[in-house]
């Protein structure tokens, strides 16, 4: 399937707005390092590698309108602190040292280009781990939504079913803001994966009752030692994957990966609105004035994680992630 986040055509960054699918197929028209900056804050756009792509179109539009690239650079940083590979991307812009905007929108084209070919690395990589006839359980929206295209997790789970691995697939629907339910299940549908989404909270009976074979996940900074930040909830998947055997793989590319940082606790986990909790759909759902602590992330320790899987292959640990990814 050929979905992509983002494309860029006539100097403008033209951007499909996650935030109203499945129900809408609208796309954003981009033309300002600003608006790129408040597309990836709101979430327009999410996922870690199309973040980063996104920062990285969003200096070639600062260049282009002549605005000033280091508070371009600066603003686009404080977007979302948790994907390393918005600061990864944003490096890679800054490296090339120049504010020639031809030069700085080619960056942004091969950063999108080796991410898809990242991903389909990974799922060729990922074969490895999937038994025939898998069940595989799933978190959040980790394919062509969230990348340049295939995806990470889902690439894994896309390359599997057309190899005919996968029997069927269980989506998380991800609270708070549903990226299994909405996204994942969107993507799934498109490429006729057979699936079921499932509520967060039934991971524990999915698994006790001998229904999954693998869960892949997918990430948003992963320290040397394999300590993986992603969306919340995948650390109790983990855990639950460890207490029940089954083994528990992340995917991701190496743009993903900070060795810059020993471990996980060194992640900067984003706090994300109390309304994302307290409403729904704009409906408020709590009492006014509840109290929330809402984590957009939580961190799955590496002795957790039986592979992790980069474009260059299935590495397992103990990890020791290093050279400079940024
Ligand atoms: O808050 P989001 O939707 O940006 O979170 C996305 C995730 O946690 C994904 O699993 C991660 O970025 C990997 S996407 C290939």
């Amino acid at each position: 399937m050929a979905i992509r986040p983002m494309i860029w055509r006539d100097d403008r960054l033209t951007m499909l707005d996650q935030r109203l699918l499945p129900a809408q197929e609208a796309w954003l028209e981009l033309t300002t390092w600003p608006e790129v900056r408040d597309a990836i804050r709101d979430m327009a756009v999410r996922g870690a590698p199309a973040i980063g792509i996104a920062a990285a179109y969003g200096m070639a539009l600062a260049a282009r309108t002549g605005a000033d690239l280091a508070e371009a650079d600066a603003g686009l940083r404080a977007s979302r602190p948790t994907a390393v590979n918005l600061f990864w991307a944003l490096d890679r812009i800054a490296g090339l040292n120049t504010a020639d905007s031809h030069r700085i929108l080619a960056e942004a084209q091969a950063i999108e280009a080796e991410d898809l070919a990242m991903n389909q690395a990974i799922g060729r990589h990922g074969l490895e781990l999937v038994p025939e006839g898998a069940r595989i359980l799933t978190i959040c929206n980790t394919g062509s939504l969230a990348t340049a295209g295939h995806g990470t997790a889902l690439g894994i789970i896309r390359t599997a079913h057309a190899h005919g691995l996968v029997r069927h697939v269980y989506s998380c629907e991800t609270r708070p803001r549903q990226q299994g339910l909405r996204l994942t299940a969107w993507e799934l549908m498109q490429d006729g994966i057979p699936f079921q989404s499932i509520p967060d909270s039934a991971a524990a009976s999915l698994m006790s009752q001998g229904r999954v074979d693998l869960v892949v996940a997918g990430a948003d900074r992963i320290a040397a030692n394999g300590d993986s930040a992603n969306k919340i909830g995948t650390q109790m998947l983990a855990i639950l994957a460890h207490h029940f055997g089954i083994p528990f793989v992340i995917a991701a590319p190496s743009s993903t990966i900070d060795p810059s940082l020993p471990d996980g606790s060194g992640i900067p986990i984003e706090e994300r609105s109390p309304e994302e909790i307290t409403h729904i759909e704009g409906v408020p759902v709590a009492p006014a004035g509840c109290p929330v602590w809402n984590p957009g992330f939580d961190v799955t320790p590496g002795i957790l994680i039986s592979a992790i899987v980069t474009e260059s292959g299935a590495h397992r640990g103990p990890y020791g992630f290093q050279g400079a990814a940024r």
